[in-house]
């Protein structure tokens, strides 16, 4: 572990110095466009007013005959629509892929002062950010980028969740994590063919029924200690965890059941990679206007949340107070986005 006063020194002279605290952004949904599909890039600046992080990937789902024409792609993508404040990321190959290095290069080079964020796939420990970082910095300085490109990283290794708290703590760089469920369970040899949701074998059997009467059981979900690790790794750093793929688009009420679980347990959004997955997103993880209410009547009671206060019978302190914010600041974020919530 680097010393505290080196860690937010830049990696390489002339790159800018890495940042303290991260942007205030609203990511409720990371939305995957396939960069090297001519009719997706052209839609791409209509896309990014529907959707809060637009994605050019590369790495998994892009057929390897596409790879370079992905990153071709993505390059004019960036260089030809206006993003305005929504995100704009890349997710690049494996770094132990034949197109890492040049994902970087390449689109550092050519558009790295329009790129918000590198989501690095199957990360494995520290030492993998620890070297995009480096090469980031590299490339910053040489193209004279003034805004540091933050990494993102995909928990979907086995050896990753061992490793998950070093490397939410790998480097000020680091933006957030997303659980990558189809690549984890393959990792960990689980006996699932799915992206991400549950399993209707995977429950628990109650106490023997009376006679006659049918044995209670209920399906668990297969991700909750991974999530829980993530968000305790991701919150313990100052960082932000996000539930990753859903992959049955048939299935909506799945998807936003496993968008919720992952948004009650501290998780900030979710990948996008379906169109019809961008309502589910904004639905879920836009605070419960209710809450948003009662937040503001939090705020109101304790100006500077100190002491203790009831409201409508309900005790509030500096704990709630915390709270509170958190759920005020994202309606700010959201009224800003999509317009003010429709009232009565
Ligand atoms: C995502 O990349 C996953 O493997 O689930
Ligand atoms: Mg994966």
């Amino acid at each position: 572990m680097k010393l505290p006063r080196r860690f937010f020194q830049p990696l390489a002279v002339g790159a800018p110095q890495p940042l303290r605290e991260l942007p205030v952004r609203l990511e409720r949904m990371i939305h995957f466009v396939p960069p090297h599909v001519e009719k997706m890039r052209a839609k791409a600046a209509e896309l990014a007013s529907q959707v809060d992080v637009v994605l050019g990937n590369l790495e998994d789902a892009i057929p390897i005959e596409m790879k370079l024409e992905a990153r071709r792609g993505f390059i004019r993508m960036a260089q030809e629509s206006d993003f305005g404040a929504t995100g704009l990321w890349i997710r690049m190959n494996a770094l132990n892929s034949p197109w890492a290095l040049d994902d970087l290069v390449e689109i550092v080079g050519a558009v790295g002062d329009r790129l918000d964020v590198v989501m690095v796939p199957k990360v494995e420990g520290p030492w993998d950010i620890h070297y995009v970082d480096q090469l980031l910095a590299q490339l910053e300085a040489r193209h004279g980028i003034a805004k540091p490109i933050l990494v993102h990283a995909i928990l979907e290794t086995a050896e990753g969740v061992k490793n998950v708290d070093d490397i939410a703590a790998a480097s000020p760089r680091l933006h957030g994590m997303s659980l990558g469920p189809a690549d984890l369970a393959a990792s960990r040899g689980m006996k699932t063919t799915r992206v991400g949701g549950g399993h209707p074998d995977y429950r628990v059997l109650g106490d023997t029924a009376a006679a006659g009467s049918e044995r209670a059981s209920a399906q668990q979900d297969l991700w909750h200690y991974t999530v829980a690790r993530m968000v305790d790794a991701c919150l313990a750093n100052g960082i932000k965890p996000f539930y990753g793929p859903f992959g049955d688009f048939s299935d909506p009420l799945a998807c936003e059941a496993q968008f919720r679980n992952a948004f009650l347990m501290g998780c900030v959004g979710a990948w996008s990679l379906h169109p019809s997955q961008i309502g589910i997103a904004k639905r879920v993880f836009s605070p419960d206007p209710g809450e948003v209410a009662f937040a503001r009547r939090i705020i109101a009671a304790m100006p500077d949340g100190s002491g203790a206060v009831m409201i409508d019978g309900k005790m509030q302190d500096d704990a709630t107070w915390k709270q509170a914010r958190v759920i005020a600041d994202l309606a700010d974020l959201v009224a800003a986005k999509d317009g003010p919530p429709l009232g009565p």
